[in-house]
């Protein structure tokens, strides 16, 4: 039997959706990108905005035609809407055979054989630990060279806004050994580049506590160190972090080890003070600086990336122009900017004064556009210079020529050399810039890092 998996929602259920498909294909049924060609379409589905689960329902809702079409195949629903309308989707999908929540992930092939011997519908919500540890297994695609690794899941920290910590529970971070020997095989399947994941990623190892810790306590930089010991491992990214919780030992730990790149996502949401408040974020804009502030003096060519909503309850112009203030300040180079949605059950949902759909409309508008163009800007200070990428293979948009990223993040275009492989480190000189990527040539092989 075929399976087909569509994700929704951030690198998390991306994760999810690998690690199912890991399960699923060690158990012998088939994976397929194509879902005319599949007996089980599973959609790992995410809640954090009105969009996201209205996206999903309409796809889901007109395979109807397909499910009439095709009584023998089965379709599944996963992931963070699951969790939150569980019951509910299966009376209004009635084409729906399973409904999996956030805890039950690792139950998939269960639960799937189940659904196909008595063929009746399933529905399976219960929070169950074993999802930590139950989902290590991964789905790697040929000259695959970057993957991730989830190292916590859930998240207590509540942000007024979100419902991620109502759909994923409580946080839980898994052993650094269980961490270190899933990077370890992945390594020595070719993997050169790992990316943590997490809600709250800095918080890893703290049990659960919401106070960040002192400047001297982070488990997470330990496991960084710890990583950055695995023989062939070239690149360590990880995401998402709350920035409360970089304190000195982590920024020293990131600077130092080799393998961490420096490109940091750090979200920043508002730059209001007033606003972080209502949105329960414990710092303030003069606080975000100051860690992105010592992050840039640790690592000089940092680039940052951030999280911003636009039009979140009671944000005035003057509201907005902090978060412009700050976003110009650190200059990121890449940020995505989110129109605030509603989320049923969370604190912000009940809070008065929501601002029209058309004021966030152009506050998101402004910020896209100051992001352009400081980025064009950015990019066009690296013409001449020498770039370290790692070589990806082929680009998209024109297989002739090769792309990478560099350790900050961005994606270089260049002619390959001959013998040159995914994997590759090369020193790339750029001549030419763009808000996209830099376009260069390949000049010189660096010795292979320690
Ligand atoms: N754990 C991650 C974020 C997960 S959700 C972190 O804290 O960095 C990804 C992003 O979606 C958030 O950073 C936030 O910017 C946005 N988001 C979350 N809830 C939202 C809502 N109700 N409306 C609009 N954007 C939202
Ligand atoms: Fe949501 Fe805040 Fe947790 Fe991120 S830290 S997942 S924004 S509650
Ligand atoms: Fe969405 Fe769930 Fe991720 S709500 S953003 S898929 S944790």
């Amino acid at each position: 039997m075929k399976v087909y998996i569509k994700t929704y929602g951030c690198q998390m259920n991306e994760r999810d959706s690998e690690a199912a498909a890991g399960m699923l294909s060690s158990l012998g049924y088939g994976i397929t990108d194509n879902e005319e060609d599949a007996d089980i379409l599973i959609f790992n589905t995410c809640s954090v905005r009105d969009q996201a689960e209205r996206k999903a329902i309409g796809k889901i809702g007109i395979l109807t035609r397909l499910k009439k079409r095709k009584p023998g195949i089965y379709i599944g629903i996963m992931g963070c809407m699951a969790q939150n309308r569980g019951e509910e989707l299966l009376q209004e999908l009635p084409h729906v055979d399973f409904v999996i929540g956030t805890g039950k992930l690792h139950k998939l092939p269960e639960i799937l054989a189940e659904t196909i011997k008595k063929r009746n519908r399933q529905l399976h919500l219960e929070e169950d630990h074993g999802v930590l540890t139950g989902m290590g297994t991964h789905f790697l695609g040929t000259n695959q060279i970057s993957a991730y690794i989830a190292i916590t899941r859930g998240c207590n920290r509540f942000c007024s806004y979100c419902i991620v910590p109502y759909v994923r529970g409580r946080e839980i971070s898994r052993e650094i050994g269980d961490i270190r020997h899933e990077a370890e095989i992945l390594v020595g399947q070719g993997i050169k580049e790992i990316m943590l994941l997490g809600q709250n990623v800095a918080a890893f190892g703290l049990g659960g506590d919401i106070n960040p810790p002192p400047p001297e306590v982070s488990p997470f930089a330990d496991l960084l160190a710890e990583l950055n010991t695995i023989p062939g491992l070239k690149r360590l990214r990880f995401t998402s972090p709350y920035p409360s919780y970089f304190n000195d030992k982590l920024i020293r730990t990131m600077a130092a080890l080799p393998t961490v790149c420096h490109s940091l996502h750090l979200p920043l949401q508002s730059g209001s003070d007033h606003i972080l408040k209502a949105m329960n974020r414990h710092y303030t804009g003069k606080q975000y600086l100051e860690i992105a502030g010592k992050l840039r003096s640790a690592m000089p060519d940092i680039t940052f990336s951030t999280d911003v909503i636009v039009g979140f309850p009671g944000e005035t112009e003057e509201d907005f122009n902090a978060t412009r203030a700050v976003m110009n300040e650190v200059g990121y180079d890449n940020a995505y900017i989110f129109k605030y949605s509603p989320r049923q059950g969370t604190a912000a949902a009940k809070m008065e004064d929501q601002v029209p759909q058309e004021v966030k409309e152009q506050r998101n508008q402004i910020l896209l556009d100051d992001l352009a163009r400081r980025v064009a800007e950015h990019n066009s200070r690296l013409k001449g210079k020498i770039v370290e990428v790692m070589v990806e293979g082929p680009s998209k948009r024109n297989s002739e020529r090769w792309c990478g990223r560099t350790s900050t993040n961005k994606v270089a275009i260049f002619d390959p050399s001959d013998g040159m492989k995914s994997g590759d480190m090369v020193m790339v000189k750029v001549n030419r810039t763009t808000a996209m990527s830099l376009f260069g040539e390949v000049c010189a092989i660096p010795e292979e890092k320690p």
